[in-house]
Formats: structure tokens, C-alpha cells, sequence
């Protein structure tokens, strides 16, 4: 046993056995100095590439000058990120909250919105995945998860997200509505037709506060700056985190000034939010994506990429459905896939799952058609060797 796992809490995470030990771009190495095309991505928080030299560069000058500043007082590198986030933030999303994590962005947002509406009803969808914090958990679907922790918040109404009619299921009870624009943890699945827009104008009707979670699909993964773009829609509230700092801690709530304005000093508040670490990673990143125009890669490779698993689903039968937009990528298979994650892994190719049977694919925006097609080519491989073990 490592000592990693000696004294790790146990059993929350699935492992693989590698022991990774630096990064660069699209690529990582382990401790033997063996060399990994990283289509994983960290989850999808290496953005912008391991160890962005933008964002390198960025960290050790702040770390040299202030780490620490709390929200109460001023400063610099975090005046400089929020400046460049209003820049790319969707119209109308212009008061930003500062927080470290994914579900802590939707903690905020559905305080806020409970705070505007005064009202404890939520919908969110069948599949959507917000985090496993009580609040951000309560809007999370999977059984899985939430079971051994109920009771969560009641009044949360999971709809199919299959629907594009939402408004049978709205009450006077209902103060937000929360989607994920594209689902991430539940495999890649876009939204119907019609879905995201219907949803703006049902919360427009009702006064319902629209929550968009582009804490995966954001910042340029899909091939637009957000994936909202994709359906031309713009909710009241968006949460963003993962890559948004290349790889430093960071969680975002971009808000409509009426309704966080709402909340009166302390009401909500995070002690490490908004530290200039943070800021001066995160604007970093917002400017590698602009000015090394990852956002416009992601919708070039990225569509380079989905038509090559077009063609591994044309010649593998093992492979049910190919999904997804930009960097944003899913190859489902007939059978688990645990045993192409770790061969990958012996060739060299980190992938991650989604459930038993889907291979999920969020490699960093800087990844060129070069090592697409070598990434392409392992997998082609592990399909064969698959095909070969299951004698499909
Ligand atoms: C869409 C979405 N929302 C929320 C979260 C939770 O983020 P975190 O793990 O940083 O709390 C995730 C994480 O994967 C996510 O993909």
C-alpha cells in the first residue's frame, strides 16, 4: 500500500495506478518518466494546457509579491481578473462572487436565487450533476449519490432532460430552475432542441431564476466561449470553476445585478474567494484563451477529433454512439469500459469514464490534429484489443 493511500480517506475516488509527476500542455509524465497524451485533462480542469506558460509565469510572479488578500480590501490582480472576465461574461451576467470549487459556485447560486425569489422549489434535470455539497447535491440526480445522505433540500423536481416543456412542472413554489447546457459527469449529452430556450422563456414568464452550471462546458470547451452559445441562450446566473484558473482553485457565480444585490454584506461569503493567486491564474488563463485562441481551436481540432470516433464507430462494433461538441467529447461502448481505460493507459493514452460503458474525452483546448491523430490511432487499438477479448 502507498503511503498516498494510507492516509487518504478511503474508498472516494477510484485510482489508477500511475503516479504522475509533471505536465506539459496535452501531455503528462509518471514518476518512471513515462510520457501519457492526457485526453482526461484533470477532469477537465487543464484547460488551457499543463502548466500554461502564461499561467506559470502569472503565479510566480503573484506568489512572489502577495498570496493572501481577503475580500475586504483591495487589489490589483483581482481588479485585473474581474476586468477581464467582464469582458467574456455572457450580456447581462456583470456582478461576479468569488468562491474555490465547483459546488461552492452552485451553493451561491442557489442561495442567491432562494434569496431574490423567497422561494425553496428547484427543477433541475434527470442526469444533471451540480456537485456533492448538501446544496449543490440536493440538484444532483444520481441516486447513488444522494441516498445516503438524505434528507438533502426538498422541493427539487428532476425532470427529464429529455423534455422541452417545462412549464407543466412549474408552482408558485419554484424560485430556479438549474441545467447543466451540456451534461458533463452523465456521459456528454446535449440538450434537445428547444430546451435550453424554452426554459428562458418560462423563467422570464415566472420570475424564475435560470441557472446555467458551465462548470464543464464553459470557457471554450464546446468550441464557444460558453456552451449556452451553442442554443443562443442566456440564463440569470451561470457557475463556473475547473479550468478558469489553469489548474488554481477557483469557483465563479456570474450574476444579474438584481438578484445578488438582494443579499445584504455577510450574507454569503468565502474566506479564500477572490484571493490574488487565484485572480492572477485565472486572468492569465482568460488570456491565453483569448490571445493563443483556444476557444477557436477547440472548435476546429475538436471537430477534427469527434470525426475520427465517427470512423472508429463505423469500424469498431463495440461502439454504440459517438456524442459531443468541441472538447467536449463521449464514445459510448456496448460493454464497461474499465479494461480500455487501463489499457490506455499501458499505451499511453489517459482517457476518463462516465458511468460503466462510456469513455469521456475533455483534453485541454491546446491539443493540435498531430497528436488527435495519435490519440485517434491508441484508440483504434484498444477497440481491436477489445473486440479481440470479448471475441466480438
Ligand atoms: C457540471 C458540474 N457541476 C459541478 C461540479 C462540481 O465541481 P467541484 O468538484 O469543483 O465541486 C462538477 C464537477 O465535475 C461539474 O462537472
Amino acid at each position: 500500500m502507498s503511503e498516498e493511500d494510507k492516509h487518504l480517506s478511503t474508498t472516494l475516488y477510484q485510482k489508477f495506478p500511475v503516479r504522475i509527476e509533471r505536465g506539459k500542455g496535452v501531455r503528462v509524465w509518471d514518476t518512471s518518466g513515462k510520457e501519457y497524451i492526457d485526453c482526461m485533462g484533470g477532469y477537465g480542469v487543464a484547460l488551457v494546457g499543463h502548466c500554461n506558460p502564461r499561467v506559470v509565469e502569472a503565479i510566480k510572479n503573484q506568489a512572489e509579491k502577495l498570496i493572501v488578500c481577503h475580500m475586504s480590501f483591495y487589489n490589483d490582480a483581482r481588479e485585473d481578473f474581474l476586468r477581464r472576465m467582464a469582458t467574456i461574461a455572457p450580456r447581462g451576467l456583470s456582478k461576479i462572487f468569488f468562491s474555490n470549487s465547483g459546488a461552492e459556485a452552485v451553493e451561491a447560486a442557489l442561495k442567491f436565487s432562494r434569496r431574490y425569489t423567497g422561494k425553496p422549489g428547484i427543477i433541475s434535470m434527470s442526469g444533471g450533476y451540480h456537485g456533492k455539497t448538501f446544496g449543490a447535491l440536493s440538484a444532483t440526480y444520481s441516486e447513488k449519490y444522494r441516498k445516503p445522505f438524505m434528507p438533502l433540500l426538498e422541493n427539487v423536481k428532476f425532470l427529464p432532460y429529455t423534455t422541452t416543456r417545462i412549464e407543466d412542472a412549474v408552482d408558485d413554489n419554484i424560485g430556479a430552475v438549474i441545467v447543466e447546457p451540456i451534461q458533463g459527469e452523465t456521459g456528454i449529452i446535449l440538450p434537445p432542441e428547444g430546451l435550453l430556450q424554452n426554459m428562458r422563456e418560462v423563467c422570464t414568464k415566472h420570475g424564475i431564476v435560470l441557472i446555467f452550471d458551465e462548470i464543464q462546458s464553459g470557457l471554450g470547451r464546446t468550441g464557444k466561449m460558453w456552451a449556452g452559445e451553442n442554443w443562443k441562450t442566456i440564463p440569470d446566473i451561470m457557475c463556473l470553476a475547473k479550468g478558469l484558473a489553469g489548474g488554481v482553485p477557483i469557483g465563479l457565480t456570474l450574476s444579474k445585478p438584481e438578484i445578488v444585490e438582494v443579499l445584504r454584506v455577510g450574507e454569503h461569503s468565502s474566506t479564500f474567494g477572490g484571493n490574488p493567486l487565484a485572480c492572477a491564474a485565472g486572468a492569465a488563463t482568460i488570456g491565453s484563451l483569448n490571445e493563443d485562441k483556444l476557444v477557436e481551436n477547440a472548435a476546429d481540432v475538436g471537430g477534427y477529433f469527434k470525426d475520427g470516433l465517427l470512423e472508429l464507430k463505423e469500424k469498431h462494433r463495440i461502439v454504440r454512439d459517438v456524442r459531443g461538441l468541441g472538447m467536449m467529447l463521449a464514445l459510448e461502448l456496448r460493454f464497461d469500459v474499465r479494461n480500455l481505460l487501463l489499457d490506455g493507459i499501458r499505451h499511453g493514452l489517459l482517457m476518463l469514464y462516465s458511468g460503466k460503458n462510456i469513455l469521456r474525452l475533455l483534453p485541454p483546448l491546446v491539443m493540435d490534429k498531430e497528436t488527435i491523430s495519435q490519440s485517434l490511432e491508441t484508440m483504434d487499438e484498444l477497440l481491436s484489443e477489445e473486440e479481440r477479448r470479448r471475441n466480438v
